[in-house]
């Protein structure tokens, strides 16, 4: 068997195809566009990249982009004062703080100060709380647009066995939250797991991130589950001198196993910044007090 490659690229340009659509009718009711705004703080190259990503993406749905891009030795003070201007802001529906923050922040200090209902991260605790139970919130962006591949991969996911690897708060803890949501039985493995590979193979949903290069073998794997791979890590390539990304899945061994399975790049990798998006969007209407079918996006 050959798994079906999950097409994360194809599935993200769809999502931001009906955020378009809806940015333009939110524009027409409320009489002005929708906002994010990001903050970036120092020049982390990595950094920059996302921060220039976001914002041209964030152009291009039809939304307001604001930019905040503050020095390294910039205060904590200095970088909540402009949190506290973003929270206050009616043309800012959304706030992204860009991590990881220099050394001298307290990074949940600056998550807290964000106003929830502007956190389209969905790192406030409030968020995290909201998702727990069964609340309306915001949810991490990776691990909403992993649940978004799944349901359209498999439809109904009640009652299915789910491995997720990774405990971490912006992938693994929220994505446990959300198939548990989903009436999944679920299991979240680390680093401290015993037998790590038996615990894999017992699963129909396997979610791997843990930031190991090619680590899930393709044995661990149960024939006909449904792999995402979270993992974006860049290693030596075949090419001297030349790098190459490669999941937290061993691809090769694991699409003979698979019924289906994301792709590294272009699985779960374009999903992040079309869902970020589609968060904006989802705040905007909230903010503005507009309705917005909960299916809609
Ligand atoms: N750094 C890497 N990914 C993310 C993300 O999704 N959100 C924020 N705020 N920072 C990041």
């Amino acid at each position: 068997m050959t798994a079906a490659v999950i097409d994360g690229k194809a599935f993200a340009e769809g999502l931001r195809a009906r955020v378009g659509t809806l940015a333009v009718a939110f524009e027409a009711k409320a009489g002005r566009k929708a906002g994010l705004a990001v903050v970036l703080v120092g020049e982390d190259p990595a950094s920059q990249v996302y921060v220039r990503s976001k914002g041209k993406s964030t152009l291009e749905a039809g939304m307001n982009s604001f930019e905040h891009k503050l020095p390294a030795d910039t205060s904590e003070a200095d970088l909540l004062a402009v949190v506290e201007q973003l929270n206050a802001d009616p043309a800012v529906d959304g706030i992204l703080v860009q991590l990881p923050l220099p050394a001298h922040m307290d990074e949940q200090k600056v998550i807290a100060t964000i106003a929830p209902d502007k956190d389209v991260d969905g790192f406030h605790v409030i968020n995290a709380g909201r998702l727990a139970v069964g609340q309306t919130g915001f949810v991490p962006c990776t691990p909403l647009g992993c649940l978004m591949l799944l349901k359209d991969r498999l439809g109904d996911l009640s009652g299915l066995d789910a491995v997720v690897i990774g405990r971490s708060n912006i992938v693994g803890k929220p994505m446990a939250q959300l198939l548990i949501a989903q009436s999944c039985t679920v299991t979240v493995a680390h680093s401290r797991t015993k037998d790590l590979a038996d615990v894999v193979r017992r699963a129909d949903i396997v979610v791997a991130a843990v930031g190991r290069p090619a680590m899930v073998k393709g044995d661990w794997i149960k024939p006909g589950a449904v792999v995402i791979d979270v993992g974006i890590n860049r290693v030596a390539g075949a090419v001297e001198g030349k790098t190459k990304l490669v999941g937290d899945v061993d691809y090769a061994s694991a699409v003979a196993v698979a019924s289906a399975i994301t792709p590294v790049p272009g699985g779960v990798g374009p999903m992040t910044i079309a869902v970020l998006l589609r968060n904006a969007l989802v705040a905007a209407y909230r903010n503005a007090g507009l309705e917005l079918a909960a299916d809609a996006v």
